[in-house]
């Protein structure tokens, strides 16, 4: 069973000793609700070190007032039952009660992070009391999801600093499944130097196509089925690539078309140079088509790496 701690100085207190010891330690940052997507990034960080920590940590900073911080599913102790079935195993859960409690007395002002009980409820934008610092990967941070989504990676970008300084791992492992995130993570710790380590990790799907989520579970039946289509439109998009299609304009078409038939609303649906993110023309070196899609009160996001 992994030692499980809520204490951020307890964390890096773990870290510092196991360290000194030889050991080489990876991260898998999560927000919970484990599910096999997660369980892959623990497989890939055995590669890579002797020791995983998984953090478990719902991060308000990333969310927007009008988001699904609320409503985002967690199952502590269903997660902690699957670590126990990950093959190597893992060697320790780091779960945060609150990452913006800086200990100091509330002056009545709004903080960052509103908390009745030990539940965080709501995300301020701007910062008030304790919290006031933001890392920015400036470029990288603006399409795609950055589009409809402007203070997400802010917020990705910064609570994985403080994990990074907090766990102080040699790897961390992050999932394709958020194409966008991993540049972003992997160009912030070029940028600043963090001596860590970025894995991405391929996209675990479900039989049927559907990249896995957290929040698949609040798809209904009919959405899931209407869902497959954004899987099932990038193969397609793929494939007419591979036989010669690569105007980028038909091939957006396609999968715009079919997913709107299915009954999704786009977001955005982008074929992007895969380091850049820049929108591309034509179909030319490594690109990824990368799609975001409304499914009722459900936002999936999916992409397809292209390498002709
Ligand atoms: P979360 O959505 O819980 O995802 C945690 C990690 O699992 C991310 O690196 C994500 O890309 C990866 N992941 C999710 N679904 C996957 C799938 N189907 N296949 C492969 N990998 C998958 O992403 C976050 O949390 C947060 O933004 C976080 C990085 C923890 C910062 O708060």
């Amino acid at each position: 069973s992994p030692l499980i701690i809520r204490d951020k100085n307890q964390m890096r207190k773990w870290s510092r000793t196991m360290r000194s010891q030889g050991n080489i330690i990876a991260l898998v940052p999560t927000m919970g609700y484990l599910h096999q997507g997660h369980l892959s990034l623990i497989n890939e960080a055995h590669k890579h070190a002797n020791l995983v920590a998984v953090s478990i940590y719902v991060n308000p900073g990333q969310f927007s007032p009008n988001e699904d911080l609320s409503t985002y599913p967690s199952d502590f102790q269903g997660d902690i039952q699957k670590l126990l079935s990950v093959p190597g195993g893992v060697d320790v859960v780091f779960n945060p009660i609150n990452l913006y409690d800086y200990g100091e007395i509330d002056s009545g002002g709004e903080g960052v992070v509103v908390v009745e009980g030990d539940q965080v409820v709501s995300c301020i934008e701007k910062s008030g009391l304790g919290h006031e610092t933001w890392v920015r990967v400036e470029k990288l941070e603006k399409g795609l999801c950055g589009m409809s989504r402007p203070v997400f990676f802010r917020g990705v970008a910064t609570i994985v600093t403080k994990l990074f300084n907090i766990v102080e791992p040699d790897v961390a492992v992050f999932g394709k499944k958020d194409y966008q995130q991993w540049r972003v993570i992997q160009r912030m710790v070029r940028d600043l130097d963090f001596s860590i380590k970025v894995i991405g990790s391929e996209i675990t799907r479900e039989n049927d196509g559907l990249a896995m989520s957290s929040r698949n579970v609040h798809l209904s039946p009919e959405e899931r089925e209407k869902a497959l289509s954004i899987n099932k439109s990038l193969s397609r998009a793929k494939s007419a690539a591979k036989d010669g299609q690569v105007q980028c304009e038909k091939l957006k078409n396609l999968v715009i078309q079919c997913i709107t038939e299915a009954g999704g609303i786009i977001d955005y649906a982008e074929i992007v140079d895969q380091h850049s993110l820049e929108k591309k023309e034509f179909i030319k070196g490594p690109v990824v088509f990368c799609v975001a899609a409304w499914f009722g009160k459900v936002r999936l996001i999916d992409n397809m790496e292209i390498n002709l």
